[in-house]
Formats: structure tokens, C-alpha cells, sequence
């Protein structure tokens, strides 16, 4: 990008749960421009093999970067973030930012030393996931939840499906039962369900996502990269949405409903750009 341009960031996940960290991001830079890139046509990555969402991840944003050249990239998804950083910094000079369950930050909130961790199946089986309660919660209960149901929940609540209450209910009785008082949302797309997660667990104090550190980190990397320009402020904060699938209908709605006007939706990309 030239210099003194406003700064523009690539936001990548699997599907939606990306526009909860690109939400905490225009908050933090609302200067800043963003290309939200969704690869939802293999979605959910928690059931692709890991050479599959590297190879994906990899190939997508370096297509959009040829597209819509960026200032940083972030991996806004847990599962990509886990096996795809280290190949995504090979490829590119853009600096890239990924995501990890916020457990350092879960352990200086709880008050009762009880944790819930709620992830897909695939990121609470992943072994960092026994590195960071060993590292930062070694006094803490840590219980894992992985169920497959929530990010499809979210998925359709953007389309305008009501998050089905009792099932999810259901889903996080086990943090429930166990009296957590703080819960990490270890899934982008678990942001999106929070007033419905609130009402499953009320006895829960915290809720960490790692949504506003993403944030911090992003800003921190411009200011490096700088100088930008900060007074300029378009109508649209995201440039383009980029769907390798289907873009889900009334995504336009939902992105403005979290601050986040659009100018151009793309489905099938890049078929269809
Ligand atoms: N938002 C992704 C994450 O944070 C969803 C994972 C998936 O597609 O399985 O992990």
C-alpha cells in the first residue's frame, strides 16, 4: 500500500466467525479498510484434514492479496491459526496475526478457579490447547466443550435462523453443571452467539474472546508499518467480501447490523470476481 493511504486489513476465516474479530477491529481502526475473505465452501475447517485448510488458506489470500493488496492479514479462525500460520508467513511479507483461546487472559479474571473452554471438536482435541492450561490455568478446572452444533448456529443466525435455545442448552451444560464463572469463546463464531450463550449460562461472570486483542495486535503492526492516514473515512469500512462458496444471503444486513457497511459482496470467489 503507498504510504499515507488509509490502511486496509485481510480478515480471513472459515465462514462468518470472522466478522466478530473484523467488528473489534474497525472499532479499534476505524480508519482502516477490510477485505473479509471467507472460505466457505470447505466450511467447517474443524473437519477438513490440516493439509487441506493450509493448502486452502494459503492460496485464498494469496489470491485476494494479489486482488486487494493489504497492510496485515488475520487468521480470524482458531482451527486455521493452529496449522496454517507458519506456511502463511512463508508466502507472503504481509504480516500476519492469528488467533489462540484466550485461556492467559480467563486465568486473571476467574474468581472461582473454574474455567469453561468452548471450541470445535477440532481445537479442543489440538495438544496447544494442553500447553496453554498448562502454561497459563495449571490451578485452574478447565472444562472442554467441542460441539459441532455451534458455528452451524451461527452460520444460520446470520441468515436470519433464530439460535435454537434448548439445544444449545444442551451443548453447554457440561460448563454449566461444573459452575464455571468464566468462559473462553475458543471459536470466532462463538462472539456472534453470545446473548444466546448468556442466557444458557447466567451464572457466568467473564466472557473472553480474543476478539479486542487481535485488535491491539493489528494496531500495533500498522503503527510499525505506518505512517497512514488517519483522517480519511470511507462510508464502507469493508472493501469487498470475498465467499468461496455461496455468499449467505443477508450477510450485507449482518455485516451492518455490527458497524461493518460493505460495498461489494462476492460469492464463489475467486469464479466469481
Ligand atoms: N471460526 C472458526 C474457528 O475459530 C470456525 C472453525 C471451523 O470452521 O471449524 O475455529
Amino acid at each position: 500500500m503507498s504510504e499515507c493511504a488509509s490502511p486496509r486489513v485481510l480478515i480471513f476465516d472459515s465462514g462468518v466467525g470472522g466478522l466478530s474479530v473484523a467488528a473489534c477491529v474497525h472499532e479499534k481502526l476505524p480508519h482502516a479498510s477490510i477485505v473479509y475473505l471467507a472460505d466457505n465452501a470447505a466450511f467447517p475447517y474443524g473437519e477438513q484434514p490440516e493439509s487441506v485448510v493450509i493448502e486452502r488458506c494459503c492460496a485464498l489470500i494469496a489470491g485476494a492479496l494479489e486482488h486487494y493488496p493489504c497492510d496485515a492479514i488475520v487468521v480470524a479462525c482458531n482451527t486455521a491459526s493452529t496449522v496454517a500460520l507458519p506456511h502463511l508467513r512463508a508466502i507472503t511479507g504481509v504480516p500476519v496475526v492469528g488467533v489462540v483461546p484466550g485461556l492467559k487472559p480467563a486465568a486473571a479474571k476467574t474468581l472461582n478457579r473454574r474455567i469453561g473452554l468452548l471450541a470445535t471438536p477440532a481445537t479442543v482435541r489440538r495438544p496447544y490447547i494442553d500447553q496453554l492450561i498448562r502454561e497459563f490455568a495449571a490451578d485452574c478446572q478447565v472444562e472442554r466443550v467441542g460441539h459441532p452444533g455451534l458455528v452451524q448456529w451461527a452460520e444460520n443466525l446470520v441468515r436470519g435462523v433464530p439460535v435454537p435455545q434448548d439445544e444449545l442448552d444442551s451443548a453447554v451444560s457440561g460448563l454449566f453443571d461444573a459452575g464455571v464463572d468464566t468462559v473462553v469463546l475458543g471459536c470466532t463464531h462463538y462472539p456472534l452467539l453470545l446473548e444466546s450463550l448468556k442466557r444458557s449460562l447466567p451464572g457466568v461472570a467473564f466472557w473472553v474472546d480474543s476478539g479486542e486483542a487481535i485488535a491491539r495486535r493489528v494496531a500495533w503492526l500498522l503503527a510499525q508499518a505506518g505512517p497512514f492516514e488517519e483522517s480519511v473515512r470511507s462510508r464502507h469500512t469493508v472493501v469487498a467480501a470475498l465467499f468461496s462458496g455461496n455468499a449467505p444471503g443477508g450477510v450485507a444486513d449482518y455485516m451492518a447490523s455490527l458497524g461493518l457497511q460493505s460495498l461489494t459482496v462476492i460469492g464463489n470467489w475467486p469464479a466469481g470476481s
